[in-house]
């Protein structure tokens, strides 16, 4: 075996919402997670031994839901993708399980380009909303924004993450508002919140009535994150209501983060 890749980080805390869906708290061995910026996404690894006799690292990208100020851990949320490679793997491994951590968190899915004072629009499908966590639990306490508004989109409310502080957080600030939304719960079902999926809570007079202000890119910001069929069908609609790509070169009100490719 070649030692080009060590196993330099383990996984300290591990809560399951259900049998497909889990929040990772990851530590790296020099006990402090290099720092970044809320919105950005970390890698992270598992060795594995080649017939070659080296070591080969499987790794996979995860956004970073912690907040920026608490560095001792990183908190991801993963859903375990049917038969996907890495997460099969990850989600057999329990607290104290050795992990391949990245050094430093990457990506431009930052505030970096939001215009101070205006209103921010997350919206999210499954554990997109994770990105959103971490600005929100960052910047909470001295906002850029005047009005957050974050909305996720899943099957079922069991695979809403992070529900409880965020409903919490909307219930005591009044500048920001949570809008979670399913599309697969039964009809009979306990789920007394929205449904549909978040293009209809994007609908201009649903949104300016859920939201307290309207869908405008004079107004807010932009970001989308997660399932890349939505973002394609969110981004073709705000697009259509003036929002224009953000690029480091050319700054604009619209922010993407696709978790796949289709
Ligand atoms: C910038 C970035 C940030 C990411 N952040 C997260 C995150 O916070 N949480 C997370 O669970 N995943 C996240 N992902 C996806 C993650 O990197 C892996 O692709 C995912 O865990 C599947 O790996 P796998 O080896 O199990 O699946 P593979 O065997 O590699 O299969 C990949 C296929 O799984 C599907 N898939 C991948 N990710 C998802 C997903 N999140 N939801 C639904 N279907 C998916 C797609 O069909 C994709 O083609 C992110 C990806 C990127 C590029
Ligand atoms: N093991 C488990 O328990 C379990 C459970 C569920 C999923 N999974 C696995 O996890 C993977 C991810 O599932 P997930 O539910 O987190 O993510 P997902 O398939 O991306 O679905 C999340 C939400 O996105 C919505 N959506 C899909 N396409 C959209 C579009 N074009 N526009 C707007 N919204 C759209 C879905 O609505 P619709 O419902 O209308 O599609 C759903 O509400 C699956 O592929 C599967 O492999 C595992």
């Amino acid at each position: 075996m070649t030692p080009t890749h060590q196993y330099n980080a383990s996984i300290v805390r591990r809560e399951d919402l259900h049998a497909g869906l889990a929040m990772l708290w990851i530590a790296p061995d020099t006990g402090e997670f290099a720092p970044f910026l809320p919105g950005q996404f970390v890698a992270v690894g598992r060795i594995e031994a080649t017939p070659a006799g080296e070591r080969a690292l499987v790794k996979r990208s995860y956004s970073i839901g912690s907040s920026a100020n608490e560095r001792a851990s990183v908190q991801l949320f993963v859903v375990h993708v049917d038969d996907g490679e890495f997460t099969s793997w990850l989600f057999e491994q329990r607290v104290g399980a050795r992990v391949w951590l990245a050094p430093k968190a990457s990506g431009g899915f930052t505030l970096h380009g939001f215009e101070r004072g205006k209103n921010l629009v997350l919206v999210s499908t499954g554990t997109g909303v994770a990105p959103y966590v971490s600005m929100y639990r960052t910047y909470r306490n001295d906002p850029p924004w005047e009005r957050i508004v974050i909305i996720n989109g899943v099957r079922f409310a069991a695979d809403l993450g992070f529900r409880e502080e965020l409903e919490s957080a909307a219930a005591d600030d009044s500048h920001f508002v949570y809008l979670p939304t399913t599309t697969r719960e039964a009809s009979g079902s306990p789920w007394i919140g929205l449904r549909g999926r978040v293009n209809d809570v994007m609908e201009p007079q649903q949104f300016r009535t859920r939201a307290g202000f309207e869908l405008v890119p004079s107004q807010c910001h932009v970001y989308i994150c997660g399932n890349p069929a939505m973002i394609e069908d969110v981004e073709a609609m705000v697009v259509a209501r003036g929002f224009k790509k953000h690029t480091p070169g050319h700054p604009g009100t619209l922010h993407m983060e696709k978790y796949w490719t289709d």
